[in-house]
């Protein structure tokens, strides 16, 4: 029996492993699908929704959704870029993303996304609170405006012995991903700088360092997203 499948996405045959997410086949067929909390090696959840492709007129999100034979997949259609920037332009207002002044523009997933889909003006009104900024540990601050809860920092950043440096704190319209305080402390240079980078966008900071890249010549200022295939 074949360990491969066949089906489509926005008409093109796409050849997967049994197995594979629509998001995972998609990728290695070179077809972007955005992502912000998925990350690879990490269990999907599912969480932000901003990978939504549309299959027998459903929404279902490309991370979590193994493929079958014969599936049709829509991805690329003028509703499903509308999802994707409707929910870019909540992330927007649910917290103040200064971006002319953030360490990661231009490296940020959220603020190329809203460049690929064009968001201008947000179709909802800005809602958030105020927000810390905490950063009492040596090596990262961590910048509760920015953050989208994406989880990435809580299941990649571990010591060890698998242990979290971060975690939730709080719920509903309280809820924060915090550090631990204690681990921050001992967090070595590698990681930290891990965490900032696997952060999507400027949540997470590695200290010390500042606009050492030239604004202009990061990542996405080169290559907008989606036009290579990104690799986390
Ligand atoms: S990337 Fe699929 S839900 Fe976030």
């Amino acid at each position: 029996m074949s360990d491969t499948c066949k089906f489509k996405i926005d008409g093109k045959e796409i050849i997967a492993k049994k197995g594979q997410t629509i998001l995972e086949a998609a990728k290695e067929n070179g077809v972007f699908i955005p992502t912000l909390c998925n990350f690879t090696g990490v269990k999907p959840k599912g969480s932000c929704r901003i990978c939504s492709v549309k299959i027998n007129d459903r929404f279902m999100t490309s991370c979590t959704t193994p493929v079958a034979a014969g599936m049709e997949v829509e991805s690329n259609t003028e509703e499903i870029s509308d999802l994707r920037k409707s929910i870019i332009e909540l992330l927007f207002v649910s917290g103040n993303h200064f971006c002319p002044s953030c360490e990661k523009s231009g490296n940020c997933e959220l603020q190329a996304l809203g460049y690929r889909y064009q968001m201008m003006v947000p179709r909802f009104p800005y809602s958030f609170d105020k927000k810390n900024v905490v950063a009492t540990g040596p090596k990262l601050l961590k910048d509760q405006d920015r953050c989208i809860k994406c989880q990435r920092c809580m299941k990649t950043i571990k010591d060890d012995e698998g242990k979290r440096y971060y975690a939730f704190k709080n719920r509903g319209r309280d809820l924060e991903v915090v550090m631990d305080e204690e681990m921050s402390k001992t967090i070595t240079d590698e990681l930290a700088k891990e965490a900032m980078e696997n952060c999507p966008v400027g949540s997470i900071i590695y200290k010390g360092v500042g606009f050492s890249e030239p604004i202009g010549t990061r990542k996405y200022d080169k290559q907008p997203i989606g036009s290579l295939i990104e690799t986390n």
